[in-house]
């Protein structure tokens, strides 16, 4: 069997053409949606990321404003910082980027950005609601793996889903929004030992360790779906997924690339967030 490919840049390209279209109507109606991006600090990695949120953004219609903070900014600034935005009605969502510097405590800041506003799904209320089912927002990483499960037509119903990786950002959201959508779902990570014995269970596999290469063929069933969340930059600068993509499409049905599979979704779900919160905030008005 050999894997059918995931194109996660099509299905990106599909959506965001999608959302432009809502971007127009919602400025015709008086205003473009508003999204404020702070980056704390000058971590390459992260300028990176902020550069492909801002620019994302303006190819359909969002505006976004970027507000760069010194490394020695302090947590009273941040949290004033938050609360201007809070207030300031040009604005539909907030976005922090992680991580920030160590004498930041990120869950108080995190905390502050008010929940319509909180368009990465971070804030207590947003993850809480993954568990009832009653998020604002939902995270955008798991989001965008769910959406591309739905534009191949993968039924979650009654499957077993292994999610390999039990972070914040990634893990426990992915497996709380499968579980919710009726999957069996298993979490795995660091410590859980003989690995395979559950991701050879899995008829969906959702990868987010960010361990080159985890994943090889011995250790995924005949015919399972594979998502691969990683982003590994090796020596040589290429970027590999956490999947041994060439052994594993051979077994799998269903497979995304790294890059140019889950990655385009995740600013596409923010994308998304963002959209949508301006929208609510017309339909509140009276618009
Ligand atoms: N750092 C790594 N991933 C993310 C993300 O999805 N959102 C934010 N804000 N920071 C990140």
């Amino acid at each position: 069997m050999t894997a059918q490919i995931i194109d996660g840049r099509l299905v990106a390209r599909k959506l965001r053409a999608e959302y432009a279209e809502r971007v127009k109507a919602l400025t015709a109606h008086g205003r473009a949606p508003g999204l404020a991006v702070i980056l704390v600090g000058d971590s390459a990695a992260s300028q990176v990321y902020v550069r492909n949120k801002v620019k994302a953004c303006a190819d359909i219609g969002i505006e976004s404003r970027f507000i760069g903070l010194g490394a020695e900014t302090t947590q009273a600034t941040l949290l004033q910082t938050v609360d201007d935005l809070n207030a300031d009605r040009a604005v539909d969502g907030i976005l922090i980027q992680l991580p920030l510097p160590a004498h930041i405590d990120i869950r108080a800041v995190l905390e502050r950005i008010s929940v319509e506003k909180d368009v990465d799904g971070f804030h207590l209320y947003n993850v809480g609601g993954l568990v009832t089912g009653s998020t604002v927002f939902s995270p955008c990483t798991p989001y965008g793996v769910q959406k591309l499960l739905e534009h191949e037509n993968i039924e979650v119903a009654g499957k077993n889903v292994v999610v390999v990786g039990a972070s914040n950002i990634v893990g426990k959201p992915t497996a709380l929004m499968l579980m919710s959508q009726d999957a069996t779902v298993c979490i795995c990570h660091k410590k859980t030992r003989d690995l395979a014995q559950f991701t050879l269970l899995a008829d969906i596999l959702v990868v987010a360790a960010g361990v080159p290469g985890l994943i090889v063929p011995q250790m995924v069933k005949t015919g399972a779906v594979v998502i691969d969340v990683g982003i590994n930059r090796l020596p040589d600068g290429r970027i590999i997924g956490d999947v041994d993509f060439e052994g594993v499409r051979q077994k799998a049905s269903y497979i995304t690339p790294v890059p140019g599979g889950v990655g385009p979704m995740t600013v596409t779900m923010l994308l998304h967030n963002t959209l949508v919160s301006a929208e609510r905030t017309l339909a509140a008005a009276g618009g």
